[in-house]
């Protein structure tokens, strides 16, 4: 069993998302093989310019010049490892009822026709990560998960999730790690809570 952990929180200490991360992580069996990715230090490719209408060409089959199909390539490496792996971890912070610009910028990378989804004329998409589990853990200072009214400004988990979905993991599962800010003992109490969900789908992991 291989795991990715996409880390989007770049607190270097104390952030609340990794710390979760790290409850789920040693809870796993013994036998998962994890790989820690720290998005704030990983080389995405950009994407923008003349590989992006190159995308085009080659979606249509035409010629591209050697240095946007040599991009393309490196696109498709970052989706292959990326499916190497049979299971997920993203532990995010929220960021202006989103996610970190970084961990957006993974998404666009890796979310790609023909690499992690296809899409036929009729407009069907089928993902390419069929088969494949995910665990969100998603922290932000208000309290979401709580209260209807609040959570139609989740675009960090909701969006997460429809994603997942979108590129076809099959089980999709949330922490939520809220609040963070606030009364130091409602902080401890949330992380509790996060801490014991997280631990609890590790032992079933
Ligand atoms: C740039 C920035 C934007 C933020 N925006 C929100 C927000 O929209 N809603 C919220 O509840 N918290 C927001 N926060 C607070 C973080 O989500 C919160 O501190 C979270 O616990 C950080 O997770 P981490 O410690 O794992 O980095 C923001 C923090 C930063 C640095």
């Amino acid at each position: 069993m291989r795991l990715l952990h996409l880390d989007a929180s770049p607190r270097a200490n104390r952030s609340r998302s990794r710390e979760v991360a790290q409850r789920f992580l040693a809870a796993l069996p013994s036998s998962t093989s994890v790989t820690h990715a720290d998005l704030w230090s990983m080389n995405l490719p950009t994407l923008e310019g003349d590989m992006i209408e190159g995308r085009y060409d080659l979606l249509h089959g035409n010629p591209v010049p050697e240095d946007v199909s040599n991009q393309w390539g490196a696109i498709s490496a970052v989706a292959q490892s990326f499916l190497d792996h049979d299971s997920f971890l993203i532990s995010t912070p929220m960021w202006n009822f989103g996610i970190p610009y970084r961990l957006k910028h993974f998404v666009d990378v890796v979310t790609q026709p023909g690499m992690t989804f296809r899409n036929d004329a009729a407009g069907n998409v089928e993902g390419l990560a069929a088969g494949k589990r995910a665990l969100i853990v998603a922290a932000s200072a208000m309290p979401f998960g709580q209260d209807a009214g609040l959570d139609i400004l989740d675009f960090q988990s909701k969006y997460l999730e429809a994603w997942l979905g979108f590129i076809g993991v099959t089980q999709i599962d949330t922490v939520n790690v809220s609040p963070t800010f606030g009364a130091e003992d409602e902080v401890a109490k949330a992380m509790d809570t996060a801490s014991e969900k997280a631990v609890t789908l590790a032992r079933d992991w």
